[in-house]
């Protein structure tokens, strides 16, 4: 029976590095307990100096990203608000040398793509078991991967790692490379920066802010 075996859960060539006696009826225990767990490298634990101080960065170092901040970065995607929690997005998580680089050539020969860490968030309308119209799910679906996404960058940042989101892509192409029927919405490309970098200017709130009255 699957729940007796709950290592079944896991994807092949994808396993958390923590290990927990999963209770099937324990639901989110092996995502909590990757939030909870230390990670080798101190967090920044602060929300809003994780926010002020990323910086989309693409000349990574060579160093690979430990197992521990990969489940972390997985997980911190697993807790992104979904349309009625339906979790219409999926996330491929590129371990093989040779597919990093067909992907970069798949995002516009973006070189950066070949990063120590990339992972392709897709949407899975199909996923979306609401009573819309399709394009009204494709929509959730969308909003869902770009949020799981978002969240997984951040996460990478309190990490002490920096990131590109890569949204200039040939959709059908990365299809292709990545062996799917899912349309990806973002290629997340994370690694140790090479530099940091200050942070860039933003608009005027002026411009930002629009207050509605009556
Ligand atoms: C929807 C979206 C698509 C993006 N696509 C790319 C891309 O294809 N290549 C790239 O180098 N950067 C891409 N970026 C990164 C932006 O260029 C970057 O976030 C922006 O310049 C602001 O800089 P910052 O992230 O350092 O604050 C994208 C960002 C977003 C949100």
């Amino acid at each position: 029976m699957e729940q007796d075996n709950p290592k079944k859960i896991y994807p092949q060539g994808y396993e958390p590095k923590i290990k927990v006696d999963e209770n099937p009826n324990i639901r989110n225990q092996l995502l909590n307990e990757i939030l909870k767990a230390s990670p080798t490298e101190v967090v920044d634990t602060d929300l809003f100096a994780v926010m002020a101080k990323r910086r989309s960065t693409r000349k990574f170092k060579k160093q690979i990203v430990e197992t521990e901040k990969v489940d972390k970065i997985i997980a911190a995607a697993d807790t992104a608000p979904t349309a009625r929690n339906f979790q219409g997005f999926e996330i491929f998580y590129i371990k093989s040398p040779q597919k990093k680089k067909e992907l970069i050539e798949a995002c516009n020969k973006q070189p950066y793509v070949n990063a120590p860490l990339v992972l392709v968030f897709c949407k899975n309308p199909d996923r979306v078991k609401l009573d819309f119209p399709e394009h009204i799910l494709k929509k959730f679906a969308i909003q869902d991967a770009t949020l799981a996404a978002a969240y997984s960058q951040l996460a990478a940042q309190a990490l002490g790692l920096s990131s590109i989101w890569i949204g200039m892509l040939d959709e059908q192409k990365v299809m292709d490379v990545i062996g799917t029927d899912l349309t990806p919405s973002s290629v997340l490309c994370i690694g140790y920066p090479e530099q940091v970098k200050f942070p860039k200017p933003r608009r005027n709130l002026k411009e930002l802010v629009h207050v509605v009255w009556d």
